[in-house]
């Protein structure tokens, strides 16, 4: 399963070296589970309806069963919960950043994750779907079938095909509802179109809502669902499958911060200024208004401007201060102490993995007691705004779920503040130097960037999972496709294929990783940013390795050639059919071509140009190749953080070594029209 961890891994640094993996068929068996797998989150919102899943899950007895699970220990736990109401009811509103939700979905997860084979898996999520709440099933059953060892190949739908309703605002949804209640219908040749627009569209209350194409992209949001999924916060190393939890704290920093300099292109395209830190003592100024109505059919709670954060049901203000501020000291004194009084001199070479865990407080944290989770502390304290202590009953905001806690701005407030302190401790580490860069013998003599275009396309999705049917019209669907089928249409921000060059001169034959950064040249007013401004916002483009010839070199690369970004998801639907043919054994089906969605949407790789071009930095670096020194969060590796040559503190000049290029790119935005029939 060595391949399969591979690509969980990248999956998390957008890095998947799956393009090295050779084509993989799917055997029988994996086809067979997907088929069964697939048909129990179609309508997950239902009960189940096709009569033999209805058998298993009215006779299926957990406490009968017992011994079909590794260890009986996780059954009584779960029935315990269970049996003594913890369990939320179907309907309710459910969020896996809640306390109690964690933990009833964690016995959950550990049914799922421990029985000892797949038809008992398979039976306990029959069983669950009609018993535990919808939402809460959905959680725990993705995260078992991503970590179960014999489902790890199975292909999950888009998140936004499972719930429709947490990516697409709620006029489409109610539109949809319309529709179907005056029995429009909709076939898979002529679907029943749904604009869907970005809040903010056509005209823009709030300056934020500029770059909502971006923070509401369904493929974007998945992506971090999917962070979320491979690594919930509350996975204990020991427990599950520990190959998986490499890094995970460097992971969550490295993430966030990429994310935040992505963003930060994004927002500059769009003339607005860099996000600040949200802060414990102001009020917060961008108020949010998410449209989202959840699947519950309850909306996502509004955020006024202006208001405070304030002490929250398990949590005080102050409690939350304080861990960011032992943190603080722990990296400005140079000792973590861990749960056990083992004290961490983090100056002796990089601990951001162990920073990264006490800030996300996850379950790798050396002590949880003591740093806090200040991360989810964030979010709560923030996104339980309104209701504070659960008064009256709202329900979780975007910001306290993983499918839609990008679309908040505060969220990048918020990640901005987790960011800083990474720096803070990046800063203190010893400064790169000349020789921290140097490739002796290898320099890049020029590099070409092709003119780089985005623009706008159509994008289509279900939304037949936000609405529910009758049994028998529901089974029939699974036969032979919807009478209903209705899409959302939305329109997504893509770009041209691109290629660049980079031409290198070695005087030996060597192997080589070659890293392609790009980043903002000018801040918001025009001003050039300072080389150390800039650090922060490069965003990695390309990695890859090259075999260096001896003399000269041209390395030509398209965008379609990188690797780490995640292809386009398949629909349900064809997901579904290929599955089911493919099982028949009337077509082929390759695990990897499917398995490539979950990696950052390639679309995404170049920020929104404009009409006359944004100004960007490119820079390229070429470095050996070390063997031996691989980094769980890069398929290429080199011994070096990510986030070299970046991460830490360096003279400008040091960077200027000959194996270092640092040039211009343009990127200008056209109308799908003008893109369609080639510009001069
Ligand atoms: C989205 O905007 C278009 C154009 O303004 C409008 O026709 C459409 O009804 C809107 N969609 C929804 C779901 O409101
Ligand atoms: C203390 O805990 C850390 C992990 O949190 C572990 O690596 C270390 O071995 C422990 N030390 C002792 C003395 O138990």
């Amino acid at each position: 399963m060595r391949t399969a961890t591979v690509v969980v891994l990248s999956l998390l640094a957008a890095l998947a070296a799956a393009a090295v993996v050779p084509h993989r068929e799917a055997d029988k068996d994996l086809l067979q589970k997907q088929y069964k797998l697939l048909r129990l989150l179609y309508r997950v919102q239902q009960y189940n309806f096709l009569p033999e899943e209805k058998a298993i899950a009215e006779s299926y007895n957990l406490e009968e069963n017992f011994d079909h699970y590794k260890d009986p220990q996780y059954v009584k736990i779960f029935l315990k919960f269970y049996n003594n109401g913890y369990f939320k009811q179907r309907g309710e509103s459910f969020s896996p950043y809640y306390q109690r939700d964690q933990y009833d979905s964690k016995a959950l997860f550990d049914l799922f994750y421990y029985a000892k084979d797949f038809d008992t898996f398979y039976k306990t999520a029959v069983w669950a779907k009609d018993h535990v709440n919808e939402a809460q099933f959905v959680y725990a059953f993705t995260l078992a079938v991503l970590h179960r060892e014999d489902t790890r190949d199975v292909v999950l739908p888009a998140p936004y095909e499972i719930f429709p309703q947490l990516f697409v605002n709620a006029h489409v949804i109610q539109k949809a509802y319309d529709a179907r209640l005056r029995g429009i219908p909709g076939t898979k040749e002529s679907p029943y179109y749904i604009l869907s627009n970005y809040s903010g569209y056509p005209v823009a209350y709030n300056p934020e809502e500029l770059v909502s194409y971006f923070t509401e992209d369904v493929g974007l949001n998945s992506f971090f669902a999917y962070a979320h999924y491979m690594y919930p916060y509350w996975f204990e190393e020991a427990k599950y499958d520990v190959q998986l939890f490499q890094k995970r704290g460097e992971a969550f920093l490295y993430i966030l911060q990429q994310l935040l300099a992505r963003y930060h292109l994004e927002r500059l395209s769009n003339h607005l200024p860099d996000v600040q830190p949200v802060d414990y003592e102001r009020p917060v100024k961008v108020g949010y208004y998410p449209e989202l109505r959840l699947q519950n059919g309850i909306e996502a709670p509004a955020r006024p401007e202006g208001v405070f954060p304030r002490d929250i049901d398990f949590l005080f203000v102050e409690e939350a201060k304080n861990f960011e501020r032992r943190i603080y000291d722990a990296i400005d004194y140079g000792y973590v102490y861990a749960e056990n009084q083992t004290k961490y001199n983090i100056r002796e070479h990089d601990f951001t993995d162990l920073i990264g865990s006490i800030i996300e407080g996850n379950y790798g944290s050396v002590n949880r007691y003591y740093y806090g989770s200040l991360f989810r502390n964030l979010l709560s304290l923030f996104g339980h705004i309104v209701d504070p202590v659960h008064s009256y009953g709202v329900s979780p905001s975007v910001l306290e779920q993983p499918e839609t806690f990008l679309r908040d701005p505060l969220f990048y407030r918020i990640a901005k503040r987790i960011v800083s302190i990474y720096y803070r401790y990046k800063n203190q580490l010893t400064r790169y130097t000349y020789q921290d860069f140097e490739f002796k013998g290898v320099e890049i003599n020029s590099v070409s960037v092709d003119k780089l275009v985005t623009y706008f396309d159509y994008f289509d999705f279900d939304l037949s999972n936000a609405f529910t049917i009758s049994g028998p019209e529901a089974v029939k669907e699974i036969e032979d496709g919807s009478q209903y089928k209705y899409v959302a249409r939305q329109y997504r921000l893509n770009h041209k294929p691109f290629s660049y060059h980079v031409k290198v001169t070695s005087d030996k034959e060597v192997d080589s990783v070659v890293r392609v950064f790009f980043g903002p040249r000018y801040d918001v007013n025009g001003r050039e940013y300072t080389f150390d401004e800039q650090r922060q916002y490069y965003v990695l483009l390309d990695i890859f390795t090259y075999k260096l010839k001896s003399g000269e070199n041209v390395i030509e690369r398209n965008s379609k050639d990188i690797e780490y970004y995640g292809s386009e998801a398949p629909s349900f639907f064809d997901l579904f059919r290929d599955t089911q043919a493919a099982a028949k054994g009337e077509q082929k089906y390759f695990v990897d071509e499917y398995k490539q969605h979950f990696g950052f949407p390639q679309r995404l790789a170049l920020p929104r140009g404009t009409r006359n071009g944004l100004p960007l930095n490119f820079f390229v670096l070429v470095t050996p190749a070390r063997e031996g020194y691989t980094h769980p969060l890069l398929p290429y590796s080199d011994g070096h953080a990510p986030g070299y040559p970046f991460d830490r503190r360096s003279f400008d000049f040091d960077l200027q070594v000959p194996n270092a290029y640092f040039g211009d790119a343009v990127v200008v935005h056209r109308r799908q029209e003008e893109v369609a029939t080639p510009v001069a």
